[in-house]
């Protein structure tokens, strides 16, 4: 049998090998996405996708026992979270942690140069990618309604933390580009969680969970490809400092999400990222994403070619 086989993503691509593949990413990106609606931070065929979701709902039969308790615990933790049923505490970190995302790409969008302006293909992919993140933060919209959730907002951060987001985008690349590039693998490795978690605490209605793990699915194939692209911002320095800042930021990031630990296992989330290489991701969904080139061995290859 024959299976792809990967190296890890702190695999090294020389200068050359990230250029190209800085112009086949753009290519996928494009192809993936479709046209770019810049007053709406929005993609054509994202945006037909979402459309999709919304015209055919799916709703939940068991909607969560106190949904009061969700609207009161779900911005800020105000209870005691052992307090809260496990449901309900799964989807208050799900929506902190794509809060984080939503408040760093509005931030980072009015940094960016608009598609028409770009100085280089980097601008490009950068302007794609966060339109890319708006499009996320609208799928977890759709599995909050999922579940009955049809007030929830989106809230900005506090202002010392807003003010942190708006000022990282105008940072140099070797200060930025690590810590960019460990969020996007911790997206990847926090939605296989999430993934798996739903078999555990939404297994008795399978239509609500089958809905919510479609959602979950769009954006996880996106932070697939986000991943590899902004690992390849990064040359060999640059990406034995992401390793070694990873289990740092990663613990202060889950730390912050407050219940976090009762639910998610964040230790094996860590392990998971500093392992992390492609075939941690279902082929299927492999076949709809991008990889860097120097991450890829090849189809075919045998197992032990896998380092
Ligand atoms: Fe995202
Ligand atoms: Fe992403």
């Amino acid at each position: 049998m024959t299976r792809t086989a990967y190296r890890s993503i702190f695999a090294n691509g020389t200068a050359e090998e990230r250029a190209e593949n800085f112009k086949t990413y753009f290519e996928f990106s494009t192809k993936l996405s479709g046209e770019l609606i810049e007053p709406e931070k929005d993609l054509v065929l994202k945006r037909a996708k979402l459309k999709w979701f919304q015209d055919n709902p799916v709703r939940s039969k068991q909607p969560l026992p106190d949904a009061d308790k969700f609207y009161r615990n779900y911005v800020e933790m105000h209870d005691d979270p052992n307090t809260l049923d496990k449901r309900t505490l799964l989807l208050t970190c799900v929506y902190k942690f794509a809060r984080h995302e939503w408040v760093g790409v509005t931030g980072a969008w009015d940094a960016t140069p608009t598609l028409a302006k770009a100085r280089n293909l980097e601008d490009k992919i950068s302007r794609y990618h966060l339109a890319e993140e708006f499009c996320h933060v609208r799928l977890f919209h759709e599995m909050f309604r999922t579940m009955q959730l049809e007030e929830v907002q989106w809230v900005p951060l506090g202002p010392t933390m807003q003010a942190v987001y708006r000022m990282f985008p105008y940072l140099p690349g070797f200060i930025l580009d690590p810590p960019a590039f460990i969020t996007e693998l911790m997206g990847i490795v926090f939605y296989r969680h999430f993934d798996a978690l739903l078999d555990v605490y939404f297994g008795e209605e399978p239509e609500a969970r089958d809905r919510i793990r479609a959602l979950l699915r769009e954006i996880t194939v996106d932070e697939v490809s986000h991943a590899g692209q902004r690992r390849n911002f990064i040359g060999p320095k640059g990406t034995a400092f992401a390793k070694l800042t990873l289990r740092p930021l990663f613990k202060a990031f889950f730390h912050d999400i407050k219940g976090c630990e009762l639910i998610f296992d964040v230790e094996r989330m860590i392990k998971d990222a500093e392992e992390f290489d492609y075939s941690l991701i279902e082929p299927e969904m492999m076949a709809q994403s991008w990889v860097p080139s120097y991450c890829l061995i090849g189809e075919g290859a045998p197992a032990e070619a896998v380092t």
